[in-house]
């Protein structure tokens, strides 16, 4: 079992705003605070080799269960473990593991070309020169890299640093990647690029994948499982033939759409 997640509750505390200049003399006085239940004890486990797409709405609690994951916030409550390890307080052991893509930030160097970035992943994971080579050379013939590997990362296209970054995260062979909409924004020839890759990779070097997205496309194409989630609280977690024969439908976009808007 590569990923287990027991009961697993993430809840931020934010300092409310009050209008206007008494409002903030207010707040400053007295500070209200409000609680957000991000992740309401959820629970799930993800063998090795899995791919499973993770899937709701904005603000569903997605993102903040994948930097859980990856061991970039703690828990409020509950158990994860990754590959044996606790994300949290194995850090360093842990992310030699996994590999993390988010479509909306990059971990690329601004102003180098990709290959250097690539470089500097080698030393940091201690990659060895033919893996490097063999990957980079799998990674180029799937995403097309060569054509602008030259190039300063602030040059490139969305699409291009987004095969980019995700090349990234493959690149030292980590057991278990998350993506967390790694096709936003993309053209549908990207987004193909990205597919083929996600589902290659799985096949090939059996990286357990968890791919949260809001093209159902994506998924369909990529994962065996789905884990649905909303307000913080997993609805379904089976595969995506269950799901279309629970809410009765035959497309499974309709659905997605069913489920989210109170059709069951
Ligand atoms: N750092 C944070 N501080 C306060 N609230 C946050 C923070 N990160 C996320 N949230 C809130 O937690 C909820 C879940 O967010 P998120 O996990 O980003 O959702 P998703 O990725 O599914 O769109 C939202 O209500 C969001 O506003
Ligand atoms: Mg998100």
């Amino acid at each position: 079992m590569s990923i287990i997640v027991e009961n697993l509750s993430k809840t931020f505390k934010i300092k409310e705003k009050q209008k206007g200049i008494g409002g903030a003399l207010k707040s400053l006085v007295a500070p209200k605070t409000k609680l957000i239940k991000a992740v309401e004890d959820i629970s799930f486990t993800i063998d090795d080799g899995q791919a499973v797409g993770f899937i709701g709405p904005n603000g569903a609690g997605k993102s903040t269960t994948v930097k859980m994951l990856s061991g970039i916030l703690y828990p409020s409550a509950g158990r994860i473990n990754v590959n044996g390890l606790v994300p949290y307080k194995n850090r360093i052991e842990h992310v030699k593991n996994i590999g993390v893509v988010f479509g909306q930030k990059s971990q690329l160097w601004w102003d180098l070309p990709i290959t250097d970035t690539f470089d500097l992943l080698k030393k940091i994971y201690k990659i060895p020169s033919d893996v490097y080579s063999r990957n980079l050379e799998l990674f180029n013939e799937i995403l097309g890299l060569h054509e602008f590997e030259t190039q300063q990362v602030r040059q490139l296209s969305l699409g291009q640093r987004m095969r980019a970054d995700i090349a990234a995260a493959f690149l030292h062979e980590p057991s278990i990647v998350f993506l967390d909409e790694p096709t936003i924004g993309l053209d549908v020839v990207a987004k193909e690029k990205i597919r083929l890759f996600i589902k290659e990779i799985n096949r090939v070097k059996k990286t357990t994948l968890l791919f949260t997205t809001h093209d159902m496309t994506d998924i369909e194409k990529t994962c065996q499982r789905i884990i649905v989630i909303d307000k913080g609280k997993i609805l379904y977690d089976g595969t995506i033939d269950s799901f279309k024969t629970k809410l009765n439908k035959d497309d499974f976009n309709e659905a997605v759409y069913e489920m989210f808007t109170g059709g069951i």
